[in-house]
């Protein structure tokens, strides 16, 4: 775990500046999402936000009054989360800078959810402590909405451990939103074709990793190592990819019912993570990207994509 601690920390001052297409669109999707489906239908709520990071999520329930506490192992992201504070505007969200125009209207949206609550609410800051998801040190049935996202579970060891200590600071009937690493979607194309292209995507030169999608049952999860940030100097990290059949049942086993699964990265993800993974990327790549990114937009049903979205409920 030490590790996990430290290259996130490693990555604190760059963390919220995504001049990439793969993260900007990720979290704009994501956090879009949290408004349309959660803030926008569920009443003022305490809110557990499990690897804060930075605090993107935390800051959007609490500019929609929720009270929320976010808890992370990487002291130096919380750091920049509390640090945030001063500049936050609740009635002018902006989580991350608008290098995109999607992320520019995707805050519109979401800006205007947020406007149809406040006015009504009072605002209240998000308090941030270190925390680790596998020993949560607050009691029982203490909070009415669990936020564990930016695959905050597929970084942590025993996701067993995390899901069961979410499931007892849940009050019975309060909801949930994890958003993982997914095992099944193009990537595992593009791991198991990267050793034929000899390393060309810098997805996976080892042909045993790409194996591991065919030899590993269909419903397994599986851990890689994967190559994080710039495609010129990678940070290798080890990463739990969930099959959505497996986490939805280690989550009814401790009550904790998926209602809805949605994805990120479905289309998009035609073009291989890695690539879009880029501080500077082409304006081609940008045009093709934005092709993707409009059909996913508008596909209305589940397509399987590279992020794993599931919202749900603690059973009464
Ligand atoms: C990719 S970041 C996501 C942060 C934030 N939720 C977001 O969406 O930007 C994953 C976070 O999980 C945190 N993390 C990893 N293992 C953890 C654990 N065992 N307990 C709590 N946080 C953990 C990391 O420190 C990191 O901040």
């Amino acid at each position: 775990m030490a590790g996990v601690q430290d290259i996130f920390n490693g990555m604190a001052k760059e963390y919220d500046d995504l001049s990439d297409l793969w993260y900007s669109w990720l979290f704009s999707r994501l956090h879009y999402f949290i408004a349309n489906k959660i803030i926008y239908r569920e009443p003022l709520k305490k809110v557990l936000d499990i690897g804060c990071g930075t605090g993107f999520q935390s800051y959007l329930y609490s500019a929609a009054g929720y009270n929320v506490i976010g808890i992370d192992i990487a002291n130096e992201l919380l750091e920049v989360a509390k640090e945030k504070e001063t500049g936050f505007n609740p009635d002018r969200v902006e989580l991350f800078p608008e290098y995109f125009d999607y992320v520019a209207q995707y805050n519109q949206k979401i800006r205007n959810i947020l406007k149809k609550k406040i006015g009504k609410i009072d605002y209240f800051p998000p308090k941030f402590y270190f925390g680790d998801a596998q020993n949560i040190s607050y009691n029982d049935k203490k909070f009415d909405h669990i936020n564990c996202c930016g695959s905050t579970l597929s970084f942590v060891p025993n996701h067993k451990k995390a899901i069961s200590e979410m499931a007892r600071v849940l009050k019975p009937g309060g909801t949930f939103l994890i958003e993982v690493e997914h095992k099944w979607n193009f990537n595992f194309l593009w791991y198991i074709l990267d050793p034929i292209v000899r390393g060309k995507l810098q997805l996976n030169k080892s042909v045993r990793q790409g194996l591991k999608f065919l030899t590993k049952k269909f419903t397994r999860n599986i851990w890689i190592n994967f190559p994080f940030g710039e495609y010129n100097k990678p940070i290798n990290m080890n990463l739990k990819l969930f099959s959505a059949y497996s986490l939805k049942r280690d989550l009814m086993k401790y009550g904790l019912k998926v209602e809805k699964k949605y994805s990120i990265h479905a289309l998009t993800n035609l073009i291989p993570c890695t690539f879009l993974d880029n501080l500077k990327p082409s304006k081609k790549l940008i045009f093709l990207f934005k092709i993707l990114a409009q059909l996913e937009e508008k596909f209305p049903f589940y397509l399987p994509g590279s992020s794993l979205v599931l919202y749900g409920k603690k059973l009464k």
